[in-house]
Parts: C-alpha cells; sequence; structure tokens
C-alpha cells in the first residue's frame, strides 16, 4: 500500500512544503526514512513506533519506507513526526479518508503527545498560500496558527485522539482566533511621564518620525532608560503586515503563547549587555532569530552600551545596515529580517558623572577614553542622532501641568511619516534613515546657506566622511517635520548639533 500525505518544513523564516510518501511491502520488518538529515532518521523512527504503541495505533507489518520530499533539502528538526505517523496509518488503511488538502506539522512526545513546535505561524501561512484547506498543529500552537485567517488550522493534544477521529472520516472542529487580550494598563508607559527633557524629547521625536537610530549619553538617573522605553509609543501604529512579520519571527523563536498569540505592538527589546553575540544578533548550534530580529519592525534598546561585548557589538554593524541579517551555516545560510530603530544609552565614563554639572568625575583621563573607544567609530556612526542628557532640573521635576503625551507626539510623527511614504513610493525604501546614499543627494535639496552650513561644519568639527551623510538625512527629517521641501539653513544646523558628541566624548578618535 501507498499513501502520501503533506508536511511543512522551516528553512529560516520560509516555510515550504514536504511530501511524505510511504510505502508498505510484504517482507522481514524493516522501516526507514529518507530525505532527513542523517542524525535525525534514527530518532524520528523510534520516536514514531514508540508514540504508535503508546496511542494504540497499529504499526505496520512489513518492508516500509517513508520518502520526505523535496529530497535535495536536508531536513532537519523534527516537525514532520505527525506527518510521518500519518502516512503510516494511510498506508496501513487505518486512515481511508483523503487527506490531500490538509497537512499536518508537530513533534511527537513518546507518550504519543504533541509538542510545542517552533515557527507554526510562517508554516500556516505558507499552508495557506499553497491552497491547503486545513492544516494540523500542535494544541498549544494552535492559537498561534489562528492568527492566519482563510485556513482551518486543527489544535491536536494526543496523536491517538486525531487517528481515532480521522479513521471515522470525520474532522475536528478548527481553532478560532480568541482575538488580541487588552493590555495592561499597569504597563502602558507614556511621554506624558517625562518631566523637562526638552531637548532629549525633541531628539526622541525626530528618531522616530524619519526611523533613525539614536545614542544617548549621560549620568546615571538622567532618564535614558525612561526616555528609550517610550520610543516605540510615538511610532507609528504597527500596520497588519508588520504585525505578521514580526509575529513569524516570535513564532520561529518560539516566544509566542495562547495567552500572547499575535505581537500587535512594536516590540521593545532591551537584552542585557551580557548577551553573547548569537543571542543578540541570531545563529547558534539550532539557530534562532536574535533580539535584533526579535526587535523587527520595533525598537532594539541597548542600555550601556560600552558593557557590551565586542563581537557582539560589531555583527550590529552589517545588519543595520541592510535590515537584515544573514546566517551562514553548514547547510547553507538563514535570513531574517532587522528593520529596527535602535536607541543605544551609556554613561560618558566608569563612574558616569564625566561632563557633569555638579558632580565631580573620578575617573582618570585615560579610563575616559579607555570606556568610550569600546564603541566603535564605525558603531558609533550607526546613530544618526548623538544627544547629551542631563539630570532633569528640579523645576521640570516639579512642574504640575503635565508634559506633552505620546499620542500627540505620534500625530506629529506619523505625519512626516505620511510625507516621506510618498516621497519613497516605489523605492522599496519607507523612511529617511534609509535612504541609499544615490536616492540621498537626490531627496536633499539644501539652501546655499544650509550647504554652507554643513560645509563649515563639516571642516570645523572634523567630521567623517560616514557623519556627512548621517546629517544630511536627519536634515530631511527635521525639514519634513516642517512639510519644508528644501532643507534649510536652521534644519542643518539642528542636524549638525546631534552630532557635536562625537568630537565632545570621541573627539579625534572617531575614525
Ligand atoms: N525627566 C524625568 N521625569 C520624570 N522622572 C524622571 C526623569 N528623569 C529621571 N526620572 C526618574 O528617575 C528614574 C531613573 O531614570 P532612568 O531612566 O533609569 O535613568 P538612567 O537610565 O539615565 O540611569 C526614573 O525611573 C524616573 O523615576
Ligand atoms: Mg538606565
Amino acid at each position: 500500500m501507498f499513501s502520501k500525505v503533506y508536511s511543512m518544513g522551516l528553512n529560516g523564516m520560509d516555510a515550504y512544503r514536504v511530501e511524505v510518501e510511504t510505502d508498505l511491502s510484504s517482507g522481514l520488518p524493516y522501516f526507514e526514512i529518507v530525505g532527513l538529515a542523517d542524525a535525525a532518521v534514527r530518532e524520528a523512527r523510534e520516536r514514531i513506533k514508540i508514540a504508535m504503541k503508546n496511542s494504540r495505533i497499529p504499526f505496520p507489518t512489513g518492508r516500509i519506507i517513508t520518502n520526505l520530499a523535496p529530497a535535495d533539502i536536508k531536513k532537519e528538526g523534527t516537525v514532520f513526526d505527525l506527518a510521518v505517523l500519518i502516512g503510516l496509518a494511510c498506508a496501513n488503511g487505518t486512515i481511508q479518508m483523503p487527506l490531500s488538502d490538509f497537512a499536518f506539522a508537530g513533534e511527537l512526545s513518546l507518550e504519543g503527545h504533541l509538542r510545542r513546535t517552533n515557527g507554526i505561524l510562517p508554516m500556516v501561512i505558507k499552508a495557506r498560500e499553497l491552497g491547503f484547506r486545513g492544516i494540523f498543529v500542535p494544541a498549544e500552537n494552535a492559537v498561534e496558527g489562528s492568527v492566519a485567517d482563510g485556513i482551518d488550522v486543527y489544535g491536536v493534544e494526543k496523536v491517538g485522539d486525531l487517528v481515532a477521529l480521522l479513521s471515522q472520516g470525520e474532522l475536528p472542529s478548527p481553532t478560532q482566533f480568541p482575538g488580541i487580550p487588552e493590555e495592561d494598563p499597569l504597563a502602558i508607559v507614556d511621554f506624558s511621564d517625562v518631566r523637562g527633557q526638552p531637548q532629549a524629547r525633541r531628539a526622541m521625536e525626530i528618531a522616530a518620525a524619519g526611523g533613525h537610530n539614536i545614542l544617548m549619553v549621560g549620568p546615571p538617573g538622567s532618564g535614558k532608560s525612561m526616555l528609550a522605553k517610550r520610543m516605540g509609543t510615538i511610532l507609528p501604529e504597527m500596520t497588519f503586515e508588520e504585525a505578521i512579520e514580526t509575529t513569524k519571527i516570535h513564532s520561529v523563536a518560539g516566544l509566542l503563547s495562547a495567552q500572547r498569540p499575535m505581537i500587535t505592538k512594536r516590540p521593545f527589546r532591551s537584552p542585557h549587555h551580557t548577551i553573547s553575540p548569537a543571542g543578540l544578533s541570531g545563529g547558534g548550534p539550532i539557530p534562532r532569530p536574535g533580539e535584533l530580529s526579535l526587535a523587527h519592525n520595533g525598537v532594539l534598546f541597548l542600555d550601556e552600551l560600552p558593557e557590551f561585548n565586542r563581537v557582539s557589538m560589531e555583527a550590529l554593524r552589517q545588519p543595520l545596515e541592510d535590515s537584515q541579517i544573514t546566517i551562514t551555516r553548514v547547510r547553507g545560510t538563514l535570513t531574517y529580517p532587522c528593520s529596527v530603530v535602535l536607541v543605544a544609552a551609556m554613561n560618558p565614563c566608569p563612574c558616569g558623572y564625566y561632563g557633569h554639572p555638579t558632580r565631580k568625575c573620578t575617573c582618570s583621563p585615560t579610563a575616559v577614553s579607555k570606556y568610550l573607544s569600546r564603541v566603535s567609530g564605525p558603531l558609533l556612526d550607526r546613530f544618526d542622532l548623538h544627544i547629551d542628557v542631563s539630570p532633569v532640573d528640579f523645576s521640570s521635576l516639579s512642574q504640575k501641568l503635565p508634559s506633552e503625551s505620546s499620542s500627540v507626539i505620534r500625530d506629529r510623527v506619523n505625519r512626516t511619516r505620511a510625507i516621506q511614504n510618498q516621497r519613497y513610493e516605489g523605492t522599496g525604501i519607507t523612511c529617511n534613515a534609509r535612504l541609499s546614499p544615490k536616492l540621498l543627494h537626490e531627496v536633499c535639496e539644501m539652501s546655499p546657506e544650509a550647504e554652507n552650513c554643513l560645509k563649515l561644519s563639516f571642516e570645523r568639527l572634523g567630521l567623517s566622511a560616514r557623519a556627512y551623510d548621517r546629517i544630511l538625512k536627519v536634515a530631511r527629517t527635521i525639514a519634513d517635520m516642517e512639510m519644508s521641501d528644501r532643507i534649510e539653513f536652521h534644519h542643518m544646523a539642528e542636524a549638525v548639533r546631534y552630532r557635536s558628541l562625537d568630537r565632545k566624548y570621541w573627539g579625534a578618535n572617531q575614525d
């Protein structure tokens, strides 16, 4: 007897269809799986055999060959367990109903339970694209899978129950998407909580308006973390497509739950500085998306930037430029998207008070420069805006009137983003921060005064060539915020100010 059922495999973020062909013939007992990566075969055979025994599903007698096609992709992982078992039950005649409109994905336990499996959402979405009517997934992943509409998602807890149902020609009832749970009101942060700090607020707004990376330097307690946590609240709301893209990454990383099946708010990821390079950028023996990709379409916050491992920091440079990260492995490469606004914070020196208005810094000049030099020039250049955050003064802290709220700021950001969306339609980019060098000069018309300001600052501040493009992008955003087609002098003068820290702290070291 012969059977064919379908499963889904995963390569990075991309799911693909797998045909599971099973051939039964008479002969001595023999069970072989071909088309799987070598090490996984033996384990899969044993697991499936024992799961069937423990679920009272008859194991076929005789010679069994199971083929997972396409054979040229060496399949890893355990996600094909369920399909292989169903294939055996079909070839054996236990299940007789036609199943060619359905896909099966999930790992089995020896008891015959389906285990939580990573990457179910991209598989469900791909199965829908391929025209499958339904997909069977582990019960624990069913809510996550039901985020995609247009396909029935069946949650399976015990494979024995499923086979019993299918052998009677019946289907279980599909999982209904329960909707997005309300957010905990205590967890909501808002810019109205931040007192004073007009310069820092302004810089955050520019960063949000143009999608720029921002670095904050200031003493402990000056509110850097507080500001960073509120960046997501002034970025435009996520579009549905962005929400699905980000949710897919969280699915691949196995971070979704029935309580939180979909990411609808821009993620805010704040990894500790002890994180490994693979944890930050992605990879590892069983490759997973890193914090950088988990922050896709949201904010990656690196607090205490100089404390991060040098390798981790340097590994961010290329992906920040490309908005995607490629992980090289023995069996080819994987790509995860990582379009983020990077927000970083740091003290200006080991004690934290270098340049403080009232407190004395206890660090030696060498200690200060050693500390700063942990952040390399090229990484520093990935930040379009550098700002000094000084501690908030007493009069601002005690002011009665609440500060401007996130929603008011976000309205302005949305307006500026609309201008950019229109300007960049069809170019593949959406905001000024992503401008390519070629496009940059096309869209940055400057007044003669603005151009002169840029030239003078370039010479006087000794800016690097890399800094030049950054300033121009920020000036473009500031002009857009005022709905000005041309970059005027005051736009440029402000943009230049956000580079002056290069010189204040890093001096000539920055190249
Ligand atoms: N501008 C401000 N308005 C209101 N509270 C502030 C402000 N700046 C600092 N704080 C208070 O100080 C605390 C410490 O700030 P934090 O953001 O952790 O500083 P940093 O990260 O720079 O060390 C915050 O939790 C907040 O309560
Ligand atoms: Mg902090």
